[in-house]
């Protein structure tokens, strides 16, 4: 876990290029300001109990007075860039699903391993019969890992409890994750993923949420926002609308799951209700991006999830140059994107979205953290925020980090102003 002193003062020197520092938290960055991104050449960060405490160029540093209890690092040359900020994860779940991948390589269609009981339902079962403490004990390896690879701030999702007990069991999970104080966790309550058996339709279990599961999720206060999945075969129009009306009256905001095989008015839907996020969007129209361009509604892209699925891409360059605050998550979950690499999302969102490597790096840091409503705490550097940061192998540019996609990143990982291994 833990390696190293730190979290009491911490001197990063000679750091190649500094990301996102400055005296005011950057996000959200919108349309062409994703390009302005802070990054200091030859530079150095100061770092007192987690926080970044002040920063700026080796030819102004003004040198050390006081060595008590001061641990210094060289960074060499190195890049010193905010930790991920992952806004989109079911990182919570009983077991991988790997057998569905098999299945898909031998020509299955995502849609027809649900129709057969795969899918969504699969992981339902799976963890109805695991008890909290097994949930608790995966989750955090889970968790761990990503950490690790540099994520400095998540959200956690429910979804794969589908009745009282199960989705509640879920979303203690993820607080106790989040009670741990590794790094900022949030929670959404997504009773609304799938249509368990045993009921006659969408709309009669979308009340059965909103009467009696979104209540105890309340009164126990076990989420920060509220989800639904909005697409053909899941959850339309009329309960997603329900589901945000009654999770606003209780105080929560909503990041949605929406268009990612069908579109269907429900980005319109979620920007009229003021949904903080809209994720997915593999599947847009030129008037729910003109509708996303005059809002505060982040969308959230998860190129994992298409690379996994074989999907279509969201198309970020056209968000982008409309005005939007896009950002990036992994959708890290066990049936559409079994990885939590962010780095690698990022990546593809050059490869695959028309994004330039800085604007990508925004999408899954400053603007990450906006989608979770942590603009102030993480996904930059500035004075304030949290000092979670990935120290990099030496690179020569921004550029090369999302260019090398895929390969390790980090050479050391602070979150919180502790050291990880
Ligand atoms: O974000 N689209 C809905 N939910 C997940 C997939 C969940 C699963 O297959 O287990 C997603 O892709
Ligand atoms: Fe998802």
């Amino acid at each position: 876990m833990e390696t190293g002193f730190a979290r009491g003062r911490l001197l990063i020197k000679d750091i190649g290029h500094l990301v996102g520092f400055g005296h005011a938290p950057l996000g959200p960055m919108k349309g062409a300001d994703m390009r302005q991104l802070p990054v200091l050449e030859d530079a150095w960060l100061a770092i007192e109990e987690g926080r970044v405490i002040d920063g700026g160029a080796m030819a102004e540093f003004p040198g050390i007075t006081d060595w008590n209890g001061l641990e210094v690092v060289e960074a060499s040359g190195r890049m010193v860039s905010p930790a991920w900020v992952d806004s989109h994860t079911h990182l919570v779940h009983a077991a991988s699903r790997e057998r569905e991948f098999v299945d898909r390589i031998r020509g299955l269609s995502y849609q027809e391993i649900a129709a057969r009981g795969g899918g969504i339902l699969n992981s339902a079962r799976a963890l109805r019969e695991m008890s909290e403490d097994a949930l608790f004990d995966v989750s955090l390896e889970r968790m761990e890992r990503l950490i690790r690879m540099g994520t400095g701030a998540i959200e956690i999702k429910s979804g794969y409890g589908l009745d009282l007990e199960s989705e509640l069991k879920m979303l203690r999970v993820a607080r106790r994750l989040g009670a741990l104080d590794r790094i900022p966790v949030k929670t959404t309550f997504l009773g609304c993923h799938a249509v368990p058996q045993g009921w006659s339709d969408a709309m009669a279990y979308t009340r059965y949420m909103v009467d009696e599961v979104l209540p105890a999720v309340v009164e126990e206060e076990l989420a920060d926002h509220v989800d639904i999945f909005c697409e053909e075969g899941y959850f339309g129009l009329e309960e997603t609308r329900l589901l945000l009306e009654q999770a606003r009256l209780r105080g929560l905001p909503a990041k949605v799951h929406v268009n990612q095989f069908t579109a269907g008015g429900g980005v319109a839907l979620c920007v009229d209700m003021g949904a903080m996020s809209v994720d997915h969007l593999e599947v847009l129209e030129a008037q729910d991006v003109a509708e996303l361009a005059s809002s505060e509604t982040v969308p959230v892209a998860l190129p994992l999830c298409s690379l996994f699925l074989d999907l279509p891409y969201t198309p970020g360059r056209t968000l982008v140059d409309a005005g939007c605050a896009l950002a990036i998550a992994t959708d890290f979950n066990p049936g559409s994107a079994p990885s939590g690499n962010l780095h690698l999302a990022a990546s593809l969102g050059c490869l695959r979205m028309g994004l330039e490597p800085v604007e990508a790096l925004v999408a899954a840091t400053v603007n990450g953290a906006a989608a979770l409503g942590l603009s102030d705490q993480v996904g930059g550097l500035a004075v304030g925020q949290e000092a979670s940061l990935i120290v990099t192998r030496p690179l020569r540019s921004v550029d090369e980090a999302l260019y090398a996609f895929g390969d390790p990143l980090a050479d050391r990982v602070l979150a919180r102003g502790h050291w990880v291994s």
